[in-house]
């Protein structure tokens, strides 16, 4: 296999993509599974040394032969082998991707979005969409840049609600799915059509963290631009804070634009972190369907103790969305769901779909707490998508700063407790999970 057939025109030795205008183009060759795009892409042998793996560059700067000829670098913030070879490795990964560009935060990637909008625009976002996004539109680009958010429920909200949400200055549609805590999902087809229908033809921009490249393709769904943290799934192991863009090839003036902001703004990762990153990515396909496979089973579980009042995972048959979830799996998931559905029978009850699931124990804020306290491999932590199990309480922790009132109203009530299944034993999860509930279940006795 020549890696160079996945990128023929992206990549170079060392990882340098189409340095002219930076940006990077993701070619499909024709050995171009997902694993295979993961392992290869942007990731090719280098050519001084014959290293497998590219090497990490620190240099900031970079030789001119003479003023302005050299050979694609300049300035690190502008673009350096590392972060240039990720970026086709994501461009790669991100189906009906072309252009990539990485951030040293999901929250700094958001930043650069929003700004791209200019002054006084108006965006549509669903209503609980991920707090430090709402924490920024609401509190930052609000004040900053005049930015107007309307919030609204997109998954329930009928065509009409949603039309009249509308504004003629209407330039972006914020879309979380799943969204977080309560992993409800949205259609995001629908919401395409209705943003093509409106007169101002705003982008909509889907935050695929949750899914990761993995399970979902919004951008082959009609979305304009997919955003992730990539601190969560595509790193994968709870040491790299960075974020990530990626556009579809008919978008290449958004992304031109984007590039421009994303090198004058400057808040771009370290080579490290994108080496580290890119390392993270060559085994999504495998984390990503040991995470499904986990949290099938720990949901499963949770749905049988009588000490759970309700399971909430998208791939359970008894998920109000259950049959959306199925619909909108990428192209790769879906292969892989069905041979595991067809594997396990009627026993799997649902199929795998992410690594997180919410549920609500039986009790209040205290079972809760002792759940999490009394967890050994289910980690008391903030942050998910890495290969070890996290566990936490989304009221107290990571939707603390939303008002009660709207908690109630979104769902997350005081019982309510959030896992990010990671890729340990099934069976030792499962057994922490089970004394958890029991230690959880004391409280309520004593
Ligand atoms: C869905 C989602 N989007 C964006 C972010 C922000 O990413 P980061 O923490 O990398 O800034 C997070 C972080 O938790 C998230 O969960």
């Amino acid at each position: 296999m020549t890696p160079a057939v996945l990128n023929a025109e992206a990549s170079t030795s060392n990882g340098h993509a189409n340095g002219a205008n930076g940006v990077h183009a993701a070619k499909k060759g024709s050995l171009d599974g997902f694993g295979t795009r993961a392992i290869h892409a942007g990731s090719e042998a280098n050519e001084e040394t014959g290293a497998v793996i590219p090497p990490i560059s620190l240099s900031t700067t970079y030789k001119q032969d003479a003023i302005g000829k050299h050979k694609g670098f300049e300035y690190s913030r502008s673009g350096n082998p590392n972060r240039n070879a990720f970026e086709t490795t994501l461009a790669a990964l991100e189906s009906g991707g072309a252009y990539a560009l990485a951030f040293s935060s999901g929250s700094a990637t958001t930043a650069t979005v929003l700004q791209s909008l200019g002054p006084d625009a108006h965006i549509i976002s669903v209503n609980d969409v991920y707090g430090g996004t709402f924490r920024y539109m609401t509190r930052v680009a609000a004040e900053n840049q005049g930015l107007q958010t309307t919030f609204v429920d997109l998954e329930n909200a009928d065509d009409d609600t949603i039309r009249a949400a509308f504004r003629p200055n209407t330039k972006l549609i914020w879309i979380e799915s799943p969204t977080n805590p309560t992993l409800r999902l949205i259609d995001i087809p629908r919401i395409v059509s209705l943003a093509r229908s409106m007169p101002s033809d705003p982008l909509v921009l889907v935050d695929n963290t949750f899914l990761s490249p993995f399970y979902s393709s919004p951008l082959l769904q009609g979305a304009d631009i997919v955003m992730h943290s990539l601190t969560k799934y595509v790193n994968g192991h709870s040491d790299v804070v960075m974020g990530a863009l990626v556009l579809p090839a008919h978008r290449a003036a958004v992304a031109e634009k984007l590039r421009f902001l994303q090198n004058a703004i400057g808040a771009v990762p370290s080579a490290y972190d994108c080496w580290l990153a890119q390392r993270g990515a060559k085994t999504l396909h495998l984390r990503m369907k040991a995470h499904g496979a986990n949290a099938l089973a720990v949901a499963r579980f949770l749905q049988q103790s009588p000490h759970v009042e309700e399971v909430i995972y998208p791939g359970l048959a008894t998920h109000p969305r259950n049959d959306l979830a199925y619909r909108s799996l990428s192209p790769h998931a879906r292969v892989f769901v069905d041979r595991y559905v067809k594997e396990h029978g009627d026993e799997a009850g649902g199929f795998p779909y992410g690594g997180m699931i919410s549920f609500r124990i039986r009790g209040g804020a205290d079972e809760a707490e002792r759940f999490l306290t009394s967890a050994r491999l289910f980690t008391l932590a903030e942050s998910l998508g890495g290969v070890e199990s996290l566990a936490e309480h989304p009221a107290r922790m990571t939707h603390g700063s939303i008002p009660p009132a709207e908690r109630a109203l979104l769902g997350i009530g005081d019982n309510l407790v959030r896992l990010s299944v990671g890729v340990e034993e099934v069976e030792d999860l499962i057994a922490d999970v089970e004394q958890a509930l029991e230690a959880a279940a004391a409280v309520s006795k004593a």
